[in-house]
């Protein structure tokens, strides 16, 4: 088995921002209560004529050029979203014309916020039997669009954004380890009821407000706080390494206070986790990949190091996995 690891990055940022202060003004919030609740100051939106595959198509070339290679040279692309361009084609083949990677086969993968997590780890599987060289991992959404502007429960947690590895074989290191997990008991605490095939669109779902995110907050909250703790347990253990080895932890930005809570249960100290929550709120499958993306840039992360990376979504889903870097 080959070792694989990440030899590059790359992210995009839509350059509108939403603060805080722009929400007061369309529901019956304070920037106190989201601060507070959350840990989210301003978050990106998407300009009206960007779809997923833009933002996915910015972040890859840059990870492309990070990774100093040719689109040409790229034998897989996943793209983990649960807002894509639109039901079919996929978006990695959509995202595959624009680059021009015309030797990659290409899908999407639909697992919410874990999405990114578990596109590495489908990645890695191909890599390390030799099936593929080279395979571009994307987390990118624009939940922007599934949002309901009029409710304050959930409009002020999420934004757009996009995240690209590229990953490859290794001469050390790599990712050490990969855990998922899943419950699709808990299918409606968080969902989009209309637009598939269990409620078609038609002007009564458009009218009901069925195709934008319901979210249960509170029940979530507590799965996300046990069930990343648990991931990352398994993750770290799967690896032969314990907690205080772990250098930095990159966990899904869904709550400052569901990261905090899964720290201390961890026993990492607040220095050990990369946090961009502030800056762009919930990114569902796109969150994970800008914060390792960032975290590499910032120097956060250096060679040797043990990188976590933990998150959880609608699904259920969650996943943890462990990178020497
Ligand atoms: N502004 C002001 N007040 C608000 C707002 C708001 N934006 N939103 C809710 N409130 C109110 C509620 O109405 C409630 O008022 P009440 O007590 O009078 O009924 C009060 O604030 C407390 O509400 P809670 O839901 O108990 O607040 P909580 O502290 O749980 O925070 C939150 C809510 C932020 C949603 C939190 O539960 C959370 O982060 N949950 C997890 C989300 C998550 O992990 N999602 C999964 C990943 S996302 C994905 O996969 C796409």
């Amino acid at each position: 088995m080959k070792k694989v690891g990440i030899i590059g990055t790359g992210e995009y940022l839509p350059k509108k921002v939403l603060t805080n202060a722009a929400l007061e003004k369309m529901v019956d919030t304070s920037d106190e209560w989201i601060t507070t609740r959350t840990g989210i100051k301003e978050r990106r939106m998407r300009a009206k004529n960007e779809a997923t595959s833009d933002l996915a198509c910015k972040a890859a070339k840059q990870a492309l050029e990070d990774a100093r290679l040719k689109p040409q040279d790229i034998d897989l692309i996943i793209v983990a979203t649960i807002t894509p361009d639109m039901p079919f084609p996929s978006v990695a083949c959509l995202l595959q014309n624009a680059l021009g990677a015309t030797r990659a086969v290409c899908f999407d993968i639909s697992a919410a916020c874990a999405g990114f997590v578990y596109a590495i780890s489908i990645a890695r599987q191909f890599i390390s039997r030799g099936a593929y060289k080279f395979a571009l991992v994307v987390g990118a959404e624009t939940l922007s669009t599934v949002t309901d502007w009029q409710d304050r429960n959930t409009c002020v947690l999420f934004g757009d954004g996009a995240g690209a590895v590229v990953l490859g074989e290794v001469k050390s290191g790599g990712i050490l380890s990969a855990y998922l997990g899943s419950d699709g008991s808990k299918k409606d605490l968080l969902y989009i009821p209309a637009g598939g095939s269990r409620m078609p669109s038609t002007h009564q779902t458009v009218d009901e407000r069925l195709h934008y995110i319901k979210m249960q907050g509170n029940e979530l909250f507590k799965l996300a706080v046990t069930l990343m703790a648990e991931a990352a347990q398994v993750a770290i253990k799967e690896a032969g390494l314990e907690c205080k080895d772990v250098d930095l932890v990159i966990p899904h930005q869904a709550n400052i206070r569901i990261i905090l809570a899964m720290a201390k249960k961890l026993k990492l100290p607040r220095e050990k986790i990369y946090l961009n929550i502030e800056k762009y709120g919930n990114m569902s499958s796109a969150s994970t990949a800008t914060a390792l993306c960032e975290a590499v840039k910032e120097g956060r992360v250096k060679k040797g190091d043990i990188v976590l990376l933990d998150a959880f979504g609608a699904g259920l889903v969650w996943g943890a996995c462990i990178i020497k870097w």
